[in-house]
């Protein structure tokens, strides 16, 4: 459970607070917030500062600008999606930690709301530099980390700067770790891990860990051709990730001994592109012809896995089960979506394509929680330390 000190902790009332958000959002093509989720998940700390009168100075990254200005990723468009969520003016400067901002921030009065221009603009934020940190600490009294979705980078707004500012959890942060933390505190048995996505490398050490709590895995995406392959199957032209065979036969093995499913897919998908108007038909996985890619798991997969999460207590999710942005590779996602909707389970979900997912198919409400971080729930759940966190004043 979240055991830091958090905003309740302390009186903010006057002062002026830097809250690290994550507002890695995504934008139309006409640079408008096209999906304001993250935005409306800090509300409530936002709110709470506004009413208790504190000076609130917002910084943020959006995308990966490296270091360097780049007009596309400008924090404009989330000042104007702010605004209007929480009906007030969010003011906007251009830039950091300059004499300008100094300016801004000495003119807020109690409950005004600032929000910094993208924190990665600056080529001190990754690398953690103490004097871009220390820049940024000069700004308020209180430093509050609310970017659950970035708690998992060592950078100066998310670190380096607790080491000149008290340092407190906002609400958002406290949230999701507690949702995530009960995942392993006693879930409610079977416990059923849904685990989709491209990358082996990116969920091996969370299989690892859910292998020592979870009844079922249940794999779909293109990761499951890295087990397949592992197993001496003939994948066609499909995704797979050649370092990781090695890995994969592990984990079946650690499954084995651990009486866990690790259920592979029996049949899939497949095409030769990944195109609105590809030509598709299903095979059973053992049988992938050489020039086609598996893009979904097949019906008789569905059905099995359908079955399996219906008698589920606990699931977790993370990770599409094929290429569900395209009509004909997306049977597998929205059913696997749809059962967890549907299932009387303790829900989680985890990663921006489960989350988007979910939207598509109007589910989003009817899951018990859906975590605004996709690299950082997995680096929480595979047991790593997330240093955004570990870094705030302990309780
Ligand atoms: C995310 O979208 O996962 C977070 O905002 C972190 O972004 P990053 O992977 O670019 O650090």
């Amino acid at each position: 459970m979240f055991s830091k000190k958090t905003i309740r902790d302390v009186d903010v009332t006057g002062k002026r607070v830097l809250v690290r958000v994550d507002f890695n959002v995504p934008l139309t093509k006409e640079r408008e917030v096209a999906d304001s989720t993250r935005i409306r998940a800090v509300l409530p700390t936002i709110n709470y500062l506004v009413e208790r009168e504190a000076k609130i100075i917002l910084i943020s990254h959006l995308g990966r600008p490296d270091g360097k200005v780049d007009d596309a990723v400008r924090m404009d468009p989330v000042a104007r999606c702010l605004s209007n969520l929480l009906g007030k003016q969010v003011q906007k400067v251009d830039k950091t930690v300059t004499d300008e901002v100094k300016a801004a921030v000495s003119r807020l009065k109690t409950g005004d709301v600032l929000l910094l221009e993208n924190v990665r603009f600056n080529p001190g934020e990754k690398k953690n530099d103490p004097e871009f940190a220390k820049q940024l600490a000069l700004l308020a009294d209180i430093y509050v980390n609310d970017a659950f979705g970035t708690a998992h980078r060592n950078h100066a707004s998310t670190v380096g700067i607790t080491n000149y500012l008290p340092a407190y959890g906002g609400f958002l942060l406290e949230k999701e770790i507690n949702e995530l933390s009960k995942l392993f505190k006693n879930p409610d048995k079977p416990f059923v891990a849904v685990l989709g996505g491209n990358k082996v490398s990116d969920k091996i050490k969370v299989i690892e860990k859910f292998l020592d709590i979870v009844d079922v895995i249940l794999t779909g995406g293109g990761m499951c051709f890295t087990f397949l392959k592992a197993k001496g199957a003939n994948i066609g032209g499909s995704i797979c990730q050649n370092d990781e065979t090695e890995h994969s036969l592990k984990m079946l093995k650690k499954a084995k001994e651990n009486g866990v499913g690790l259920l592979l897919p029996v049949d899939v998908v497949v095409a030769k592109t990944i195109a609105e108007d590809a030509e598709y038909k299903i095979v059973p996985v053992e049988n992938i012809p050489d020039k086609l890619m598996g893009l979904d798991i097949g019906p008789k997969t569905i059905r099995t896995y359908e079955d399996i999460l219906s008698k589920a207590k606990t699931i977790f999710w993370n990770g599409p089960m094929g290429v569900f942005e395209i009509e004909q590779f997306s049977q597998g996602t929205k059913a696997i979506a749809t059962a967890i909707a549907n299932s009387q389970a303790t829900t989680i979900v985890g990663g921006g394509d489960s989350d988007a997912a979910l939207r598509k198919y109007g589910l989003e409400n009817r899951v018990s929680f859906i975590s605004t971080g996709g690299g950082a729930s997995l680096k929480f759940l595979e047991g790593t330390p997330l240093p955004g966190a570990e870094a705030l004043l302990d309780k």
